[in-house]
């Protein structure tokens, strides 16, 4: 996010590289039950980002210094696999990944219902197949609708959506050029029903009045991805 301003990641007439206007999403395509071993799982397909979400549990949280004697812990592992970017990723837990799963479980405590089990563990899995930006936003998004797959109760599902700035324009949902080389990113958590936030990160500046518009194209994303959610739990893909 270093904010290169001879790159043009959108012409004179508002489209992007990738042939979107401003305010466009990627096309997003959502199915349940794709790991049939777990107890809910989900495959999010957002762009060219293929992510993975499995759930197992409620089970007895292990080992017992992770135990809460008055609700469960998410116990959430976000995971990019090594050819998912075109340069090979290390495997195994590094500093990004370990932040982006504690804030992929912060998000997620906010709507599941873990007084329901106390001393127990939810295991969410979260597994990036393939990255084009805002991969933190695909894993969240997939393990609420895995979560609500495998019947975990919850206030609402998390959606999350990145906007940001390219070239002095705010864009919503970033795609991986516009995110290396854009101005800002600010991927949001939000809990549709409401519109509550439940999970905010900034990188790059922006003014106050790009900031309303990013939050806003995040805001009414939101809605439109909580549709695919839905219709993908109701059966089948979307
Ligand atoms: O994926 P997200 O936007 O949530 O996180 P990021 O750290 O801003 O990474 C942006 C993008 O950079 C990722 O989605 C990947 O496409 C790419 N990336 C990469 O190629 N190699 C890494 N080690 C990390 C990220």
């Amino acid at each position: 996010m270093g904010g290169y301003g001879d790159i043009q990641m959108i012409d004179e007439n508002g489209i992007r590289m990738d042939g979107r206007k401003a305010g466009d999403l990627r096309p997003i395509e959502i199915e349940t039950g794709v790991i049939p071993v777990a107890d809910g799982s989900a495959r999010v397909i957002w762009g060219n980002n293929h992510a993975v979400a499995a759930i197992y549990g409620p089970m007895e949280a292990h080992p017992r210094k992770i135990q809460r004697q008055d609700r469960a812990v998410l116990d959430v592992r976000y995971n990019m696999a090594p050819f998912s970017t075109s340069d090979r990723i290390r495997p195994g837990f590094n500093r990004r990944s370990r932040e982006i799963s504690k804030v992929t479980a912060e998000a997620l405590e906010s709507v599941v219902l873990v007084e329901m089990y106390p001393r127990s563990k939810i295991r969410v899995e979260i597994e990036i197949l393939a990255a084009e930006a805002g991969t933190r936003c695909v894993g969240i998004t997939a393990a609420s609708v895995a979560l609500a797959h495998a019947g975990i109760p919850m206030t609402d599902m998390v959606v999350s959506v990145a906007s940001g700035k390219i070239n002095d324009v705010v864009v919503c949902d970033l795609n991986k050029e516009e995110d290396n080389y854009g101005e800002a990113d600010l991927p949001m958590g939000i809990l549709p029903n409401s519109g509550e936030l439940v999970f905010l990160q900034m990188d790059g500046d922006l003014s106050q009045d790009e900031f309303q518009k990013a939050w806003d194209y995040n805001m009414d994303a939101a809605q439109g991805i909580h549709e695919i959610m839905v219709d993908a739990l109701k059966g089948g893909e979307s």
